[in-house]
């Protein structure tokens, strides 16, 4: 199984020039190193990116799951395939955070992209609250259970995100991330690869891959820079 990188631009950057040249760059960089590397910019820049031209796959931040209609500002995944596009990240802690995405909600997004033929990255993970209070386990179980109930795909891939790890420096040690995914795990069948993100940069990336077993990364700040991403790929072969 191919290692799976997926660089999160989020709302970054503010114009098309820009990012057409961090795309370009990280084509070049990514010629001939065997993970699959995926770049999900906002939307808007899905149609500048060229589409990798073989060399990497597009991603989208963000679908929603009726397939046409009276649905102001949403996108659709039929929109996205015919774009081209092959990957959605769907559960990112900043959906459910500011945009109140519920696990009913995002069940509904991963069954609707899978059968679109879309390749879903289901984002999990607990706060630092629930972790505090002992409860990481119970809402790891909740929202795998809840967001795939009915849901078998190969297409699938999970990213484990502790939510206080994310954009914060403080990346989740090895060792609890391993604990981690070995508990993911249990709930999901071998086809489906598990990620690590949160803080990830090319420093740390290796051991997240080679101590963890993690099948890749969900990279968000650290992908902004062409050059810091291509080394936390490079750190995955
Ligand atoms: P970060 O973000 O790498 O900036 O912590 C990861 C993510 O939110 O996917």
């Amino acid at each position: 199984m191919k290692k799976l990188i997926v660089a999160n631009w989020k709302m970054n950057p503010n114009s098309q020039e820009e990012a057409k040249n961090k795309f370009e760059e990280i084509r070049e960089g990514s010629r001939g190193l065997k993970s699959e590397v995926v770049v999900c910019p906002p939307s808007v820049y899905l149609y500048a990116s060229g589409f990798g031209e073989g060399v990497i796959s597009m991603g989208a931040q963000n679908v929603y799951f009726e397939e046409k209609g009276a649905f102001t500002g949403e996108i659709s995944c039929v929109m996205l395939k015919d774009l081209g596009v092959e990957y959605v990240i769907i559960g990112h802690s900043e959906r459910r955070k500011y945009f109140l995405e519920t696990d009913e909600i995002i069940n509904k997004k991963i069954k609707t992209a899978l059968q679109a033929g879309l390749k879903v990255i289901f984002c999990i993970g607990e706060t630092a609250e629930d972790r505090n209070n002992g409860d990481k386990e119970d809402v790891l179980e909740r929202q795998i259970k809840i967001g795939l109930d009915g849901v078998v795909s190969e297409n699938l891939n999970i990213a484990y995100e502790p939510v206080w790890a994310i954009g914060t420096g403080d990346n989740c040690s090895v060792k609890e991330t391993k604990e981690s995914i070995e508990f993911i795990k249990k709930f999901l069948n071998p086809e489906n690869r598990i990620l690590y993100g949160g803080s990830v940069k090319s420093e740390n990336s290796g051991s997240y891959i080679k101590e963890a077993e993690t099948d890749g990364l969900l990279v968000g700040g650290a992908s902004l820079d062409p050059k810091e991403l291509i080394d936390i790929v490079k750190s995955a072969e």
